[in-house]
């Protein structure tokens, strides 16, 4: 038995006996516990912060004395003075073990820390990012020894942090003998580390110890908008999240009129590729500002988008994809210059990820939700459906993954809706219609307070009521329909035929009146016939996607749902599913996630093992093509109806009654809805 003192580090349980004079940050090395460092030991960067405990620990057999650790010294001091540490901590490269000890090792000492994902379904993020900074000594120059700057610094880089092999582009070694001459032979450099090698790509170089953050960007790339999160590469904090719409809207508001843009005129594939690049550059210009840092600090960027926005973003003409087989240029994940993307507000070194498509239509936004949600580690099986333009929907369990895209159109980012608005303050985002009055109170983006509550007027005052947000209509169909406002076709009656003055004729057809200001100046917020109709066309094309993957699979229940998109976190499952927007389950079986695509995103560019991991997932997932599937227009038709046609909803039966109203006693609303040109969105 050896008689080193023991050290015992915590959380992690790890321990071992290391001689007297052993520093603390060599003990956990050489455990493989968790302790930070960028500058290796020097006593600068106070990265390896460590907090001993003293007195009795029966837990783990251990007696610590005050005289455990080395006398704080001179460097920690000095440290202190400058900068501040918290009483208790020391420096793990300073202080040494003397007899045996407990150490705790903070979280934000901890260089793998886990970051607690915001969502319904908490799940970590292990900090691992493919760029860390480093802080190194560099030989200086001698006559004797010629060799040059960038060979002395590969090599300190080796002695000091067993790093391989570097290399270095032009930006970079145009400057590195000023930037080593300033900081004295001490630099911190930013490495890029691909998980496919073992090279790392110098992106950035600082004299001496910097104390420059750097960050990544995780832009969920999607055809109705451009939505991201920029994050600190040390910690996974998210800084700030903004979002634009994509200006390639003015070539065509969904997937398919995009690609017949470009087959149509000459160049327009370049012209999209040039507005997307302009509109990513003016983001990450707002998005830095608004996280008050400077856009070169961002040294890393992830993409998630469906196939013809990747190929748009890369400068490939997405002909191909607008016919079958839909053949992708490649459906491997990318690794790039920024540069090479003409993205160059960014650091002008920065990195691009773009994860794996998963075939045809089926893009890397898919494998960016599969990542998120992990469906083949279910033991049920469960039905995910990432809501956007063009809806990702997947369905699996440990045994097998199904994946297929379905283009639901903007309806449900409100768009195409008459009073539609993005989700903004001012925004209708929950509704309710008393089923006995018909009357409606509703809530806006911006306020608590439900529209017949003392307050609400004063409360919406800066913001006004503006408009009806996507998960706002979503509700407000519902309501109509749980309100008899709304039969099951999907037509909205006459004022005699709901009893109610708020359905009013317009044309041929009635609209539902939820508000009205326009006496004083304000909006007239109605949800009309063809609101309806634009709703009915998006949901039912979501319900035939997944049901395709039903038969797929050979089932026709489903044992979870979880209901993701821009709007996932918002959305209200009961409503979701009167509207029939997904299958029939059990109502505490539905649950929202958030935008798992954009989460997605920010899990591989927080860390590399996920990449490596996404990249084989995707090959084990079976891509369904709704486009050349027979049935999916079958079932598209039947998914017109409110809920459905056909298909039995018993779960929804045990919650809500829907009233047995029907408007129209000539031909069905539905099946005119379902002769209606589809369009990939
Ligand atoms: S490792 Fe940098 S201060 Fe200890």
């Amino acid at each position: 038995m050896s008689t080193d003192p023991l050290v015992v580090f915590t959380p992690s349980g790890k321990r071992g006996n290391f001689p007297v004079g052993t520093p603390i940050l060599t003990a956990a090395r050489q455990l493989g516990v968790d302790l930070d460092s960028v500058c290796g030991g020097r006593g600068i960067c106070s990265k390896c912060q460590i907090t001993p405990s003293y007195g009795e620990f029966p837990k783990h057999g251990v007696t610590v004395s005050e005289d455990a650790l080395s006398e704080w010294n001179k460097v920690e001091q000095r440290y202190k003075d400058k900068r501040g540490l918290i009483d208790g901590r020391r420096l793990g490269c300073q202080a040494t073990v003397q007899g045996d000890v407990v150490i705790d090792v903070p979280p934000e000492s901890q260089v793998h820390r886990q970051v607690v994902r915001k969502a319904a379904t908490a799940r970590t993020i292990t900090m691992d990012p493919a760029t860390h900074l480093y802080f190194v000594e560099v030989q200086e120059p001698d006559m004797h020894e010629p060799t040059g700057d960038l060979e002395r610094l590969e090599r300190a880089l080796h002695e000091q942090w067993g790093i391989e092999r570097i290399t270095a582009d032009l930006t970079i070694l145009s400057r590195l003998q000023p930037v080593l001459r300033k900081g004295k032979w001490q630099v911190t450099v930013a490495l890029h580390k691909s998980h496919k090698d073992s090279t790392h790509k110098v992106l950035e170089i600082w004299p001496g110890l910097t104390e420059e953050r750097i960050y990544g960007l995780a832009i969920d790339l999607g055809s109705t908008t451009i939505a991201a999160h920029l994050c600190d590469l040390r910690n996974g904090e998210v800084k700030a999240s903004s979002g634009v719409m994509n200006p390639q809207i003015r070539f065509g508001e969904d997937l398919m009129s995009r690609v017949s843009y470009a087959m149509m005129n000459p160049g327009g594939d370049k012209e999209m590729t040039n507005a997307v690049r302009v509109a990513i550059n003016g983001l990450t210009e707002s998005i830095a500002t608004e996280a008050g840092i400077r856009p070169f600090q961002i040294v890393e960027t992830v993409f998630v988008c469906n196939p013809v926005m990747h190929h748009l973003l890369l400068g490939i003409d997405p002909v191909e994809l607008g016919q079958a087989p839909f053949a992708l240029t490649t459906s491997e994940s990318l690794e790039l210059n920024a540069r090479d993307l003409d993205l160059t507000v960014m650091n002008e070194n920065a990195q691009v990820y773009i994860l794996p498509c998963i075939a045809g239509h089926v893009g890397a936004d898919c494998a960016a939700v599969a990542l998120s949600e992990e469906p083949g580690k279910s033991e049920d099986l469960v039905l995910i459906v990432d809501v956007g333009t063009n809806a990702e929907i997947l369905l699996g369990n440990t045994s097998r993954v199904l994946a297929c895209s379905s283009p639901t159109g903007p309806a449900f980012e409100g768009a195409q809706i008459s009073s539609g608005q993005r989700a903004a303050p001012g925004a209708i985002e929950r509704i309710e219609i008393n089923p006995e009055t018909k009357e409606p109170r509703f809530r806006i983006i911006g306020s608590d307070l439900w529209s017949d509550e003392d307050g609400f007027d004063a409360a919406i005052a800066t913001t006004g009521i503006t408009g009806i947000c996507g998960s706002g209509i979503i509700e407000a169909v519902a309501e109509m329909r749980m309100a008899g406002l709304l039969d099951e076709s999907g037509l909205i009656g006459s004022a005699e035929q709901t009893g109610t003055a708020r359905c009013v004729p317009e044309g041929r057809t009635h609209s539902y009146l939820i508000h009205d200001s326009s006496a004083e100046g304000g909006p007239r917020i109605t949800v009309t016939q063809g609101d309806i109709r634009a709703i009915q066309l998006a949901k039912s094309a979501l319900y035939a996607g997944a049901r395709l993957l039903m038969d797929e699979m050979g089932v026709d229940r489903v044992d979870r749902v979880v209901l993701a998109g821009a709007f996932g976190a918002h959305i209200s499952t009961k409503h979701a599913m009167v509207l029939g927007m997904i299958p029939d389950a059990p109502l505490d079986k539905v649950t929202s996630a958030g935008n798992a695509a954009g989460t997605g995103a920010r899990i591989a560019l927080c860390n590399i093992a996920a990449r490596a991991e996404i990249e084989q997932v995707v090959r084990q997932i079976t891509k369904v093509e709704t486009a050349i599937e027979p049935k999916f227009q079958e079932h598209f038709v039947a998914a017109n109806a409110i809920p459905h046609k056909t298909d039995p909803f018993p779960d929804l039966a045990k919650v809500v009654t829907l009233p047995a109203v029907a408007f129209n006693t000539g031909g069905s609303y539905a099946e005119s809805g379902g002769r209606r040109r589809r369009r990939r969105g």
